[in-house]
């Protein structure tokens, strides 16, 4: 049972829709206080956190763009003074911008490494040295690394970024009892991956896995759960791939 008394404190990254506002309103389920950090849609991250707190959670949301360092320091120092720290640590804030590699222009090279590579490094720099003892961070990475099609060079590669942080960072934080893993969801329903794709397109993509079916974002939101909850502690330094078996 959740301890309703002291509860422990999620921040997750990019919570205003699709899979991270999913991630925020299990996690408040299962007790944590969230925190629904967002980079410009405030009307959904509002949304979101007043259905939290009418659930009985509790929830607030925090303004800030991943990708700089200083809006980042500014969102945990807030998250600090509001609930005295910082238990679990969710990296699900991200973008996808496809082309193949000769088509791609710096602009879709930059905003990818900014926003899904240096952000997750700006949050886990302070989770470092300041997530409470018994935290958990989770990284969003992408099944991507693994199936490298084409036109998903850079995304796959700010990805596998990632995934070389997780495994690094867990064996920097020997001690300090913080578990450090990554969730690599497939082909999930939400707008990153929906918008711009002919119907034909999803359908193709969909029977891919042996499921046959695209992920929900509740599907990738119980897999972060179990990392972040008392079932996922012997877990750490892994990527856990959340895709109905399409790799
Ligand atoms: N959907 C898939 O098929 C799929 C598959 C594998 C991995 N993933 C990964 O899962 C994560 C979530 O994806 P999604 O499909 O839920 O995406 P989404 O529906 O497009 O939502 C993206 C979220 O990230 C936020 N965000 C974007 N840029 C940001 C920034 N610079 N700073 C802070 N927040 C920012 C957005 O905030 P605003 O609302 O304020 O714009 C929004 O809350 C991503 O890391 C993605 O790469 C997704």
């Amino acid at each position: 049972m959740p301890d309703q008394t002291n509860p422990k404190v999620a921040l997750v990254t990019g919570a205003s829709r699709g899979i991270g506002a999913a991630i925020a309103t299990r996690l408040a389920k299962d007790g944590f206080t969230v925190i629904v950090n967002y980079a410009g849609n405030s009307a959904e991250a509002e949304k979101l956190a007043a259905s939290i707190e009418d659930a009985g959670g509790r929830a607030l949301t925090a303004q800030a763009d991943v990708a700089d360092p200083a809006a980042v320091a500014r969102m945990w120092d807030a998250a600090e003074a509001a609930f005295g720290g910082v238990d679990v640590l969710v990296n699900n804030a991200g973008i996808m911008k496809l082309a193949t590699i000769a088509e791609g222009d710096d602009a879709l090279f930059d905003s990818q490494i900014a926003i899904n590579l240096k952000g997750p490094r700006n949050t886990m720099k302070l989770a470092a040295t300041r997530l409470r003892e018994g935290g958990r961070i989770v990284n969003l990475s992408s099944s991507v690394v693994g199936l490298y099609q084409p036109t998903y060079g850079v995304y796959a590669a700010t990805k596998a970024g990632v995934e070389a942080m997780t495994h690094v960072l867990a064996k920097e934080l020997r001690g300090r009892n913080i578990t450090v893993n990554a969730i690599a969801p497939g082909p999930t329903a939400t707008a990153l991956f929906l918008d711009g794709k002919p119907q034909s397109v999803v359908d193709n993509l969909m029977k891919l896995a042996p499921l046959e079916r695209l992920g929900q974002p509740e599907d990738i939101a119980n897999a972060v759960a179990f990392l972040a909850g008392p079932d996922g502690a012997w877990i750490n330094g892994q990527v856990i791939r959340a895709n109905g078996g399409i790799i």
